[in-house]
C-alpha cells in the first residue's frame, strides 16, 4: 500500500521510521516531513492546511492510507474530506476531534457519563469567572476552551494568578477565539501519566503507557513545553490502576461517543493525572502524543502499517501488538530559548556517532541546507534508547546525546526521574 503521514515533528518521524519497516508498504510520503522523515520517506512540500492539495495529492500517488500527526488537520475536519474521496484515513472525524479542540466538548462529555476528571465550571463573562475563582480560592486551574498549542492552561497557586489568566483569555484575547470561553476548574494533585490506545470506535488496542516531561529544565522547573523528554512504561501505574483507567476512562468513553453516533477512530491519548482519589482525566488528544510516540513506537514489535491500516477500515478485532519489553527513554534535544524566543539554522553533528551503539536518533526541527543538517525548530532531535532496565536505557540514551551538537543545544539531564527513582526505591 501507498502511506501518507501528515506532519513535520519527532513524532512524525518515528511514525515514518515504524510504517517503512512494514513490508506491506510500497511508497511512503510525509508532508511537509522534516530532515529525518526525508530519509525513510519521500518528503512533499505541501501546505497541509489546503486540504484540496492534500485531496489532489492522494489521488495523483493513489494513496491508500493517511496517517494524520497533528490534532489541527483533525480539528479542521481533513479525515472526512478524505474519506469522502474514497481514501483510508488514521485519526478522527470532525466530529469526534472536539475531544481535543474544545474542552467544553469534553468535559462536558465526562460530565454526562461520569468519567473522572476535576470538577469544572464554563465561563465567557470576566466578572463571573472573576466571582467564581475568589469564592473556590486557590490553588485552581483556568483553560482556554479551544486549541491553543499546549499554552492555554494556567494552573493559579493564587487567586490573583488565575484571574489574570482568565483576563488574559477573555478580555486581552491572547489566545483569539480559542479563548472566547474559559474552564475554571478544580486543581489536582498527584503525577501525572499518557494512556494512548488504538481503537475503531469498537475493538480497543492499548499501546504501551508512557510519561512526558513538559517543563523545559530539571526538576520540573520552567515553562511549559510541548515536552523535552518520555519514557515508557511509566511504572507508576501497577497492573490494578491501568484496570481502572481502562474501566472507567478509555473504555467509556469509546462506548458513550460511539452511542452518540461518533464512531472514533484513531489514536486515543488520555491525559490522566493519578490522585489520592483514583485517576482523573485532565484532557483527551485525538492524536500520538509528542515526545511519548518517539518512545514508544520502539518498543513495537508488531507490523504498525497493518495496525494503523485495520484501525482506518474498522477491521482492529482480534488485533494485537506485539512488544519489545525492554524499558525505553526518549531525550528531546532543544534549541536554547525554547519554548520563547530561539535561533534557526545552526548545524547539527554527530547523529551518526550516537546511533552507533543502537540508539535512535529522531528528528523533529532540522533540514537539509546545502548538505548540511540544521535546526529548524524549537525541539530539534529526539534520542531514543533500549535497556533492559531503566537506568539502562536512560545510560544509554544520555551517552547518544553526549555525542551530538549543535550551537545552544539544551536537554533536560533528568528523563525518566521519576522510573528512576521508584525502581531505586524498589531496590
Ligand atoms: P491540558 O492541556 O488540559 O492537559 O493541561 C496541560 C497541563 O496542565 C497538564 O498536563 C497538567 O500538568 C496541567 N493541568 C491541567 N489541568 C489540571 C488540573 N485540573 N489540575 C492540575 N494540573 C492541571
Ligand atoms: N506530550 C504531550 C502531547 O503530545 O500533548
Amino acid at each position: 500500500m501507498n502511506v501518507l503521514v501528515i506532519g513535520s515533528g519527532g513524532r512524525e518521524h518515528a511514525l515514518c521510521w515504524k510504517i517503512k519497516q512494514s513490508p506491506l508498504v510500497e511508497k511512503l510520503y510525509c508532508a511537509p516531513g522534516n530532515g529525518g522523515t526525508s530519509q525513510v520517506a519521500e518528503n512533499v512540500e505541501m501546505d497541509v492546511s489546503e486540504h484540496q492539495e492534500v485531496r489532489n495529492f492522494c489521488r495523483q500517488k493513489r494513496i491508500d492510507l493517511v496517517v494524520v500527526g497533528p490534532e489541527l488537520p483533525l480539528a479542521q475536519g481533513i479525515a472526512d474530506e478524505l474519506e469522502d474521496d474514497g481514501v483510508n484515513v488514521f485519526g478522527p472525524s470532525y466530529a469526534a476531534a472536539r475531544m481535543e479542540s474544545s474542552k467544553i466538548f469534553s468535559k462536558e462529555f465526562m460530565g454526562r457519563y461520569g468519567i473522572p476528571t476535576a470538577k469544572f465550571r464554563i465561563f465567557t463573562d470576566i466578572k463571573k469567572a472573576e466571582d467564581y475563582i475568589m469564592v473556590k480560592g486557590a490553588p485552581i486551574v483556568v483553560k482556554a476552551f479551544g486549541l491553543a498549542a499546549g499554552k492555554g492552561v494556567v494552573v493559579a497557586e493564587t487567586v490573583r494568578e488565575a484571574i489574570d489568566g482568565a483576563r488574559a483569555m477573555l478580555v486581552h484575547k491572547e489566545f483569539g477565539s480559542a479563548g472566547r470561553q474559559i474552564i475554571v476548574e478544580e486543581c489536582l494533585r498527584g503525577e501525572e501519566a499518557s494512556i494512548l490506545v488504538i481503537t475503531d470506535g469498537e475493538t480497543i488496542v492499548p499501546l504501551a503507557t508512557s510519561q512526558d516531561h513538559k517543563r523545559v529544565y530539571d526538576g520540573d522547573q520552567g515553562p511549559n513545553t510541548g515536552g523535552m523528554g518520555a519514557y515508557s512504561p511509566a511504572p507508576v501505574i501497577d497492573e490494578e490502576i491501568y484496570k481502572e483507567i481502562m474501566t472507567k476512562i478509555v473504555e467509556p468513553t469509546v462506548r458513550n461517543l460511539r452511542e452518540e453516533g461518533i464512531s472514533y477512530k484513531g489514536v486515543l491519548y488520555a491525559g490522566v493525572m493519578l490522585t489520592a482519589d483514583g485517576p482523573k482525566t485532565l484532557e483527551y488528544n485525538v492524536r500520538f502524543g509528542d515526545p511519548e510516540t518517539q518512545a514508544i513506537i520502539p518498543r513495537i514489535k508488531s507490523d504498525f502499517a497493518e495496525l494503523l491500516m485495520a484501525a482506518a477500515t474498522g477491521d482492529l478485532k482480534g488485533k494485537t501488538v506485539e512488544w519489545d519489553e525492554r524499558e525505553s527513554v526518549s531525550v528531546v534535544l532543544a534549541s536554547g530559548g525554547y519554548p520563547g524566543v530561539y535561533a534557526k539554522g545552526k548545524v547539527i553533528t554527530g547523529i551518526e556517532e550516537a546511533e552507533k551503539n543502537g540508539a535512535i536518533v529522531f528528528h523533529a526541527g532540522t533540514k537539509w541546507e546545502n548538505g548540511s543538517l540544521v535546526t529548524n525548530g524549537g525541539r530539534v532531535l529526539n534520542v531514543t534508547a533500549l535497556g533492559e532496565t531503566i537506568e539502562e536505557a536512560v545510560w544509554l540514551a544520555y551517552e547518544a546525546v553526549s555525542k551530538i551538537h549543535f550551537d545552544n543545544m539544551h536537554f533536560r539531564r533528568d528523563i525518566a526521574h521519576r522510573a528512576i527513582h521508584r525502581a531505586a526505591a524498589r531496590g
